[in-house]
């Protein structure tokens, strides 16, 4: 066994004033799309807030609609598959955890909360998508696993879902692992905290406000008792 090993990568996000790159959230929503949507699901996040990471109505509606949805049930009592629209959120690649088990021996969890579910979440996410190496000789993979330095004990069911040129990036970026791993991680953060901005503006807008009260409180406090020392 043995702990996994997180180095510190630096993002964006980090620090009080520390925002979503939007070109790096995008990129990884697209390696999402392409990569990680074959096993995972992202079930508490709807297409509709994807607006915030910078897409139009018609994009969003062209990036729900490259996925389908499990409905109903309709006047027959029947459930059906249709195309997703903005208000759906990220469907489930497998029809349950059995069916996903069935294939990786272990269900590829929700990515939802992901970020936060994991101590150092966000650095946990970059180094276990960039840690896939060659067992050492002495250790023993079982069966069906792959060798991580990231990943508690090291054997991770999970085969390495990046490799080199993997997506084609439309801004031209080059998609190395370490960049699509830092991207995929952005839009991961965004996910689990969509409203992380909005938080930090508010705690700085309370903390200038609390300032500037402070200083007309003792600007009055003087004015009062003026005439009084
Ligand atoms: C587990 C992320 C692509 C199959 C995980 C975990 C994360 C993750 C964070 C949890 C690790 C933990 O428990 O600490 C991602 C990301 C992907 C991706 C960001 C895309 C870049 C894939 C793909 C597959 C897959 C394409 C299937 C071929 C699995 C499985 C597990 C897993 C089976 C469970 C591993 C275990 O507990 O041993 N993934 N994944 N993932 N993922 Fe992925």
């Amino acid at each position: 066994a043995g702990e996994g090993k997180i180095a510190d990568h630096e993002f964006g996000f980090e620090g009080i004033f520390g925002t979503i790159d939007r070109a790096a959230a995008q990129r990884g929503l697209q390696v999402y799309n392409e990569v990680c949507a074959q096993c995972h699901s992202l079930k508490r996040v709807a297409f509709r807030s994807l607006k915030d990471l910078g897409y139009t109505e018609e994009q969003v509606e062209g990036i729900a609609a490259q996925y389908k949805v499990t409905d109903g049930p309709n006047d027959q009592g029947e459930m059906y598959e249709r195309t997703a629209e903005p208000k759906d959120f990220f469907p489930e690649p497998f029809k349950n955890d059995k069916a996903a088990a069935a294939v990786y021996g272990v269900a590829p969890p929700d990515l939802s909360l992901m970020t936060q579910a994991r101590p150092d979440g966000a650095n946990y996410l970059y180094a276990l998508l960039t840690g896939y190496e060659e067992a050492p000789e002495d250790f023993d993979l079982p069966q069906g696993a792959y060798y991580n330095t990231a990943f508690p004990g090291h054997a991770i069911k999970m085969p390495a879902p990046l490799s080199d040129g993997q997506v084609n990036y439309q801004d031209g970026t080059e998609a190395t692992v370490a960049q699509m791993a830092h991207d995929v991680t952005v839009f991961l953060h965004w996910a689990a905290e969509p409203h992380m901005e909005e938080r930090k503006r508010m705690g700085i807008g309370v903390v200038l406000f609390l300032l500037v009260f402070t200083g007309v409180l003792y600007a009055t406090k003087r004015k009062i008792w003026r005439d009084l020392h």
